[in-house]
């Protein structure tokens, strides 16, 4: 018999809180804790289990918090550790769990182990926390590897020596502010099971993994360049198959021991805690590496985020993953935005041919948003039907589409300097969220405030919680109508699904026991509903016993 105290994350729908752009109770323009805790009860109307919120730690915000300087404190921006822990007791009262992000990868170069390692010179203890190395060349001014960082440019820094001379060099996959640390050290493994074990002590229910898939590097850090599928179109290289096992620092076979670690952690709180991992591999059979029994819970599913609204193409991912994560009695996971990429409805209101991404750089340039709310909200009744636990991304329960035209100036993701301006990054999906349609802040902070880190448009009223709660065709009503129903239907959640025969091209069904069917239709044309299905909710009006074009059904059968 399940036992929902242990495994809740096996079903449980997660809102993503991007605390720096949920609510601003102290009116600094940054998110904060007591934002997020004066709506919580909005989060409890929604219907969700959980709550994961982005990094939350003393931070320097070259990464939107992604660089971390002291893993087991509070920004004070955004409250304090007190705080903090109050907000944590707040959610459980309300029968809500919350998961926070670790950034395990790198740290801030404002870390003292960092600020230690500058200052301690080369082949000092305190280096080889990092990956430092000299470099090439008769003068060391070369690149020790070809490495690139994933928001542009080479993932190599060079350090000025104390006594003033050009010096080493250090790694960052990210930016250079994010220095990456030497998983073959045990300082750091001991340091951040210290760190899993003070929030695990204060009551957090779990942690999602940043980067989980990169924190090993290969010994001797090779050349990119070397490797058999290196020459591939760039596009090739990330297909299954073609770098599975030899990426000097993706996806390593070695990682799979650091979590192994952090399990043995987690199952000695009662109840266990729980782990997602961010880890965006090409093939869902090595997304079920990280599930196995000893390793981590869940993983989000980016193939079903990525998967362009084309029925063949959603039946595939959702086949893969089923099967993929059957093999390793994991649940699977489905997310549809998050705070990395485009707003899903502003990619769901493009044309789909031959779309390959979640950046609307690859995505066709004319959209149209009444296409894509209704595509979003068949969307969302499909992902809730799925079997395993769903993701949320804050203001998708109000349909809000990507600010596509932030102007040069107000942007801040470190991919848009970096780039020399090429990429505007993802700045987009991270405008504060609208809870009122009266400007200055849209109800995101008080009135007299400073304006909110990122600009809001002002269309962004029109997308706002006030003006759709109680009406029964919005998006924020058809959530809650969603994960009520979710929650109250045996058949729903974790476990099995069976596909509908004969459902016509552009359309798919599946049926969940007891009782229970969902028919998305992704075609152009109406679809006759099955003979002996009764509705009970759907994403869009049926006309005339049929569903039509971009609506997902739910029904009684
Ligand atoms: C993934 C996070 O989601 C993203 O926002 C961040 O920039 C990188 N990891 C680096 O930490």
């Amino acid at each position: 018999m399940s036992d929902d105290r242990r495994d809740w994350w096996r079903h449980a729908v997660i809102y993503q809180v991007y605390i720096r752009s949920f609510a601003d109770a102290d009116g600094d323009g940054l998110g904060d804790i007591a934002g997020l805790r004066s709506k919580l009860d909005h989060l409890v109307s929604l219907g969700v289990d959980a709550i994961w919120i982005n990094p939350w730690y003393p931070s320097p915000f070259a990464d939107a918090g992604y660089d971390v300087s002291d893993y087991r404190a509070i920004e004070p921006r955004f409250g304090t550790l007190e705080a903090a822990t109050e907000l944590i007791a707040a959610a459980h009262d309300r029968g809500v769990r919350v998961l926070l992000d670790i950034v395990p990868n790198h740290t801030s170069d404002q870390h003292v182990w960092f600020q230690q390692a500058l200052a301690a010179g080369p082949g000092s203890p305190e280096r080889e926390r990092y990956v430092f190395r000299d470099g090439l060349g008769p003068n060391g001014d070369e690149r020790p590897n070809d490495w690139q960082s994933a928001f542009h440019g080479p993932a190599w820094t060079r350090v000025v020596e104390a006594d003033g001379t050009p010096g080493q060099w250090y790694l960052h996959l990210f930016a250079p502010e994010q220095p990456d640390l030497n998983w073959h050290h045990p300082d750091v493994h001991a340091d951040f099971l210290e760190t899993l074990r003070f929030w695990f002590d204060r009551g957090v229910d779990g942690f999602r993994i940043d980067v989980a898939h990169s924190l090993v590097k290969e010994e001797g850090l090779p050349d990119i360049a070397a490797r058999s599928w290196a020459t591939l179109p760039f596009r090739l290289q990330s297909i299954p198959g073609v770098h599975q096992t030899d990426h000097p620092h993706w996806d390593r076979d070695e990682v799979h021991e650091i979590y192994r670690e952090w399990r043995r952690v987690a199952d000695a709180y009662d109840p266990p805690r729980i782990f997602v991992a961010e880890a965006w591999v090409p093939d869902p059979s090595r997304i079920a590496r990280y599930l196995r029994a000893d390793e981590l819970h869940t993983a989000f599913n980016f193939d079903f985020l990525r998967c362009p609204w084309s029925a063949d193409q959603l039946r595939t991912v959702i086949d893969d993953t089923l099967i993929e994560h059957r093999a390793v009695g994991a649940p699977a996971t489905w997310v549809l935005s998050n705070h990395d990429v485009a707003r899903h409805v502003s990619r769901l209101a493009r044309s789909q041919e031959g779309v390959r991404g979640h950046h609307l750089r690859d995505l066709a340039a004319d959209a149209d948003l009444s296409l894509g709310l209704r595509r979003a909200r068949a969307a969302a009744l499909l992902m809730f039907a799925l079997p395993g636990s769903c993701y949320v991304y804050q203001g998708e329960e109000f349909g809000l589409p990507e600010v596509e035209d932030l102007p040069d100036e107000a942007l801040q993701d470190p991919t848009w300097e970096r780039s020399g301006h090429t990429d505007r990054g993802r700045d987009g999906c991270r405008v504060p969220i609208p809870w009122s349609d009266s400007p200055p802040t849209f109800g995101f902070g008080p009135d007299h405030g400073n304006a909110p880190w990122l600009p809001q448009p002002a269309w962004f009223g029109e997308f706002a919680a006030s003006g759709q709660e109680g009406v029964a065709s919005s998006m924020l009503e058809l959530y809650r109508a969603g994960l009520a129903m979710r929650r109250a239907e045996p058949a729903l959640g974790d476990g099995e699904m069976a596909w509908s025969p004969s459902m016509p091209d552009g359309a798919f069904a599946f049926t969940r026991e007891p009782g229970f069917a969902c028919l998305v239709n992704v075609s152009a044309s109406p679809v006759p509903v099955p003979d002996g299905w009764e509705l009970l909710l759907a994403s869009g009006p049926l006309t005339d016993g049929t569903v039509p074009a971009d609506t997902t059904a739910w029904f009684r059968r």
